[in-house]
């Protein structure tokens, strides 16, 4: 799948870009299931909330077949390798939960300053990807982006160990007011199977969600190999140091999947 001139200069000029519903409600529905039956497990990969409803899931391509196929799916691998212009390897895979009536927030940062601060990333060329698993509303929890605040570089951060269960490098208020004042905000949305990609310098954040309506999304980092970390400071499942490039599967290959996952439970 290759992106248009169109859609590679909105993403170089805004610094981010969606795709609306670019995988099936078939190939979605089976991906939904299975992340609520991995938040019922108890392993180290899964956080919750201080209330105890799931956070994220880590490193589910590596215990899940379908999130594996994920990973490794033509649709989002080959535009990253277009933008790039070289292999990827993935960097880090979540899937989150943002639970209906009880998903925390997640304060104002940017992706990369946590990549070079924690895991010693040489620059800002892996990119960050989510994949909707449910219907992403303006009032469900949906990410808010800062339009072209990639082109601000690595801002100052501050360490935020307390807000919600995992701590995360954070803008403070008058920075996100300059870089809101400058740019607005964006709010991107849509049915199950949109897939949006946002530059690793992208200032973004999300509310909680106190609605009745569960908000999972997939999110993925894949990075540059020739981009590898250098320093690591966080477990393997939160940072991957497998560095090998990934070879995309079939573009059917979900599909397949789902169809004999249907079939078993029949
Ligand atoms: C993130 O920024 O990594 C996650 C944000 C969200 O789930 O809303
Ligand atoms: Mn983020």
């Amino acid at each position: 799948m290759k992106l248009s001139e169109a859609q590679v200069n909105q993403f170089n000029e805004e610094g981010w870009l969606f795709l609306p519903e670019l995988f099936t409600p078939e190939e979605i529905a089976v991906l939904n299931t299975e992340a609520e039956e991995i938040y019922k497990q108890s392993r180290e990969e899964i956080w919750r909330e201080k209330s105890g409803a799931p956070r994220t899931a880590f490193a589910a391509h590596l215990y899940n077949e379908a999130f594996g196929i994920l990973g490794r799916h033509p649709r989002m691998i080959e535009p990253i390798e277009q933008l790039f212009g070289e292999k990827v390897y993935m960097h880090q895979y979540k899937i989150n939960a943002k639970a209906k009536f009880s998903g925390d927030v997640w304060q104002w940062h940017q992706d990369y300053g946590v990549w070079a601060r924690d895991d010693g990333m040489p620059e800002p060329r892996a990119m960050n990807i989510s994949i909707f698993l449910d219907e992403v509303f303006p009032y469900n929890g949906a990410l808010m982006l800062i339009p072209r605040s990639h082109k601000q570089g690595v801002l100052a951060a501050e360490h935020d160990k307390s807000t919600t269960s995992y701590p995360l490098w954070t803008l403070d208020e008058a920075t996100v007011q300059r870089l809101y004042d400058d740019g607005g905000l964006v709010v991107p949305t849509g049915k199950a199977g949109g897939m949006l990609l946002f530059h690793g310098n992208l200032v973004h954040g999300s509310a909680g969600n106190i609605t009745p309506l569960p908000r999972k999304i997939v999110y993925l980092t894949l990075n540059a190999v020739s981009n590898y970390i250098r320093k690591p400071t966080r477990k393997e499942w939160i940072a991957h140091q497998d560095f090998r490039p990934i070879e995309p599967c079939p573009d059917d290959a979900l599909l397949q999947y789902a169809r004999r996952y249907r079939e078993a439970a029949e």
